[in-house]
């Protein structure tokens, strides 16, 4: 399997306080990775790293083999490589095609024209449309993004993520802030998205045991800036030590999600 994402080593600190504490995974070609651990594990903090937010005191992030050190979030996006956000950061006077327009021009190097010259774009119109269809946003084109629901506002965070056509994602807890009822849709429209747009390496940070349970193939469990597991998916689930380690409880779910994830 060609390696992706390789984090060596590496050392985040606030402060005397430690965040990422040794931490090394590495990620392949066309791997469902889920990131899972208590609140405060550090796992946003890995994403951070990971695209260049924020810079190792000593360790190594490498991306294709190449070294990630000084390269921003669109150099990254470049090279292949997009994130979303945790808490969603849209542009809130934006519309959802302004947006996505903005995404997908920055990537084609051509932001330098006013905003409605950018929208008027042919190409870049049927890329938004394309993208906002994926995602279910045709019909919210021109809405203000403030005024969409929470689980759109995740979508269209999520959409421009895929605008810029990366070959690595990384999905920072996309379902948070999200009715539990809501989860399974926005996951299913991701994934189903990420098929469509020929996306095939997916990181998922995620507190939601069910959900990694049924849609990744292997699972880095953190604890206290170190990734403490490493494994398939159905070899986490009956280890309840660790389950329980990693959810703060034994979920519920638990003995389906195992047997769910053992007959995959
Ligand atoms: N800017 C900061 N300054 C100081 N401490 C920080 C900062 N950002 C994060 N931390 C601390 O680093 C630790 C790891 O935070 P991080 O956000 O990576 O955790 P997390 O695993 O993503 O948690 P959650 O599941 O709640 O999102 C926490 O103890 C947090 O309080
Ligand atoms: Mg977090």
């Amino acid at each position: 399997m060609t390696e992706l994402l390789t984090v060596k080593n590496v050392f985040i600190t606030y402060g005397s306080f430690r965040a990422l504490n040794d931490a090394s995974f590495s990620v392949g070609q066309d791997e469902f990775v889920a990131i899972v651990g208590p609140n405060g594990a550090g796992k946003t903090t890995l994403v951070n790293a990971v695209t260049g937010l924020l810079t190792p005191a000593s360790g190594e992030v490498r991306f294709r083999g190449r070294s990630i050190a000084g390269a921003g979030p669109v150099e990254l996006s470049r090279r292949g490589m997009a994130r979303t956000f945790q808490l969603v950061q849209v542009f809130p006077t934006l519309t959802v095609r302004e947006t996505l327009s903005i995404a997908i021009a920055s990537r084609r190097s051509s932001l330098s024209g006013v905003l409605r010259r950018v929208c008027a774009d042919k190409a870049i119109r049927g890329e938004c449309a394309f993208i906002a269809g994926l995602f279910g946003l045709t019909s919210r084109l021109e809405t203000h993004a403030a005024a969409l629901s929470q689980g759109d506002k995740k979508l269209l965070d999520i959409a421009s993520a895929f605008s810029l056509k990366p070959e690595l994602i990384l999905l920072d807890e996309p379902t948070s802030g999200v009715s539990t009822s809501d989860k399974h849709t926005l996951m299913n429209v991701l994934l189903e998205a990420a098929q469509t747009a020929g996306i095939r390496s997916i990181v998922l940070v995620e507190h939601d045991m069910e959900l990694v349970s049924r849609y990744s193939k292997r699972i880095i469990a953190m604890q206290e800036g170190q990734a403490i597991a490493d494994m398939p998916t159905p070899a986490f689930f009956v280890d309840s030590s660790l389950v329980t380690a990693v959810a703060g409880r034994q979920p519920v779910i638990a003995t389906g999600a195992a047997a769910h994830a053992l007959n995959h």
